[in-house]
């Protein structure tokens, strides 16, 4: 087991009618100039974004708003974004939507206040941050946990690239969640989010320390919960119970609760996916899924014991107790079958609708070598020539 700090300062306000309170928490945090930050048409067409910005009229709060954000979100709209709050004088930032809206706010409090580009961050040619504008969030879509996390995933159009950064100063400071919000989301978004909330648990899971009982259970827990809720809201998409409990796991999953004791994660299967959804803009939770069997299946030797223990434990695997090893393959072929039955892709061809092509494999090895120079993975490192492995064998 390893030392850990466990700081989750995003204050979290929970359930029906929740997004009621905005106004008086951003006046509680000193908000007085807001950008109100979104993305395409979800939140104007629910009326969340009318609602909202009407409240804010109301309680005398300021505001002016920037759309726009798309999925994968772009260099682009956040420099538009960062031009805009120093123009206005925006001192505090809200974003409502999912994963993409919420770190293209991350990324634009961060540049606010920086004399440089912005993507100097993602570029490790800057490190530290000062002055970032507070940011705040009213949760639409549960999949990238960014409503907790400390970081911010950017592409960079220009490059190609798409690059993480993760900073303490980026966590929201409070995140709202009404689970009702949630009931539009489509089929495939909502088997995304699940995807991605079980791959940060799962990233966690499979660290080089396993020897923390309480953080493995939290953590199995949380997977088993999302496995079957998901077929609860795919049948029934106004479950609030089951909303709420995708929801909330989205957020433990990703607010660093299941990581606690260990090395922080591997994060193989996030850094192989990020260069997929930066060359063929996919969603991110449908390139985990088309990325994890063949990483687990490339890993799997490292600790045949862990792998076996989630086969058992999360997928209902009966265990073989002659051979570790054939419990845990038969685990992801169990969780491959989970992908399938929700509606996920468990190959690059499935994911993007095409075979692709060598040189697209080899330029997606190249990019994830590139932005990550020294290696990927912890339960076991993996270099340029295992990425391209990788990707072929998820081809
Ligand atoms: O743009 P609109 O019209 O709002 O539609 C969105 C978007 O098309 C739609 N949507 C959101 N809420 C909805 C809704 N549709 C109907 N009803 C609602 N209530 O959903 C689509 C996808 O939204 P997006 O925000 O892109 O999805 P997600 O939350 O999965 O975020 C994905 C992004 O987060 C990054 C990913 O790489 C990706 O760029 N990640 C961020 C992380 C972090 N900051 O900690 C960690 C993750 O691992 C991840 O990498
Ligand atoms: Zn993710």
């Amino acid at each position: 087991m390893q030392d850990f700090v466990f700081h989750t300062p995003t204050k979290v306000v929970f359930g029906r009618n929740a997004e009621a309170q905005t106004a008086t928490l951003i006046k509680q945090c000193g908000g007085t100039k807001v950008l109100v930050h979104y993305g395409g048409k979800s939140a104007e067409r629910s009326g969340l974004l009318a609602s909202i910005c009407a409240q804010l009229h109301e309680a005398g709060i300021a505001h002016v708003c920037l759309g726009g954000a798309q999925p994968n979100p772009r260099l682009s709209l956040v420099h538009k974004g960062i031009d805009l709050c120093r123009h206005e004088g925006v001192d505090f930032i809200l974003a409502i939507g999912g994963g993409s809206v919420i770190d293209s706010a991350k990324a634009i409090a961060w540049g606010v206040p920086y004399e440089g580009d912005v993507w100097d961050f993602f570029a490790r040619k800057a490190r530290h941050h000062v002055g970032v504008l507070p940011v705040a969030t009213v949760l639409t879509l549960p999949a990238a946990g960014s409503e907790m996390s400390n970081s911010c995933v950017i592409t960079n159009e220009a490059t190609g690239q798409k690059v993480g950064h993760s900073s303490e100063t980026c966590r929201p400071v409070f995140s709202i969640m009404n689970p009702e919000r949630t009931f539009t989301l489509p089929p495939y978004q909502t088997a995304c989010g699940a995807t991605d909330i079980m791959m940060h648990t799962m990233e966690r899971y499979f660290a080089p320390e396993t020897d923390m009982e309480i953080t493995t259970a939290v953590a199995e827990g949380v997977l088993r919960t999302v496995k079957s809720s998901v077929f609860e809201v795919l049948d029934n998409p106004t479950d609030y119970l089951h909303r709420a409990q995708i929801m909330w796991a989205g957020s433990l999953a990703h607010n660093d609760l299941t990581g606690c004791g260990t090395c922080g994660g591997d994060w193989s299967t996030h850094e192989l996916e990020h260069q997929l959804s930066a060359l063929f803009d996919v969603a991110h939770g449908a390139g985990l899924a088309a990325m994890w069997g063949s990483w687990a299946r490339y890993v799997l030797q490292t600790n045949p014991s862990r792998f076996a223990r989630f086969a058992v434990n999360v997928m209902g695997v009966p265990c073989d107790f002659g051979s570790p090893q054939r419990t845990a393959l038969q685990g992801i072929e169990a969780m491959e079958r989970f992908y399938h039955a929700i509606g996920m892709p468990t190959s690059i061809h499935e994911l993007i609708g095409r075979a692709p092509t060598a040189d697209e494999l080899a330029q997606l090895a190249n990019n994830c070598a590139t932005v990550n120079p020294k290696g990927i993975g912890t339960l076991r490192r993996l270099g340029h020539d295992d990425m391209l492995a990788i990707y072929q064998m998820a081809q």
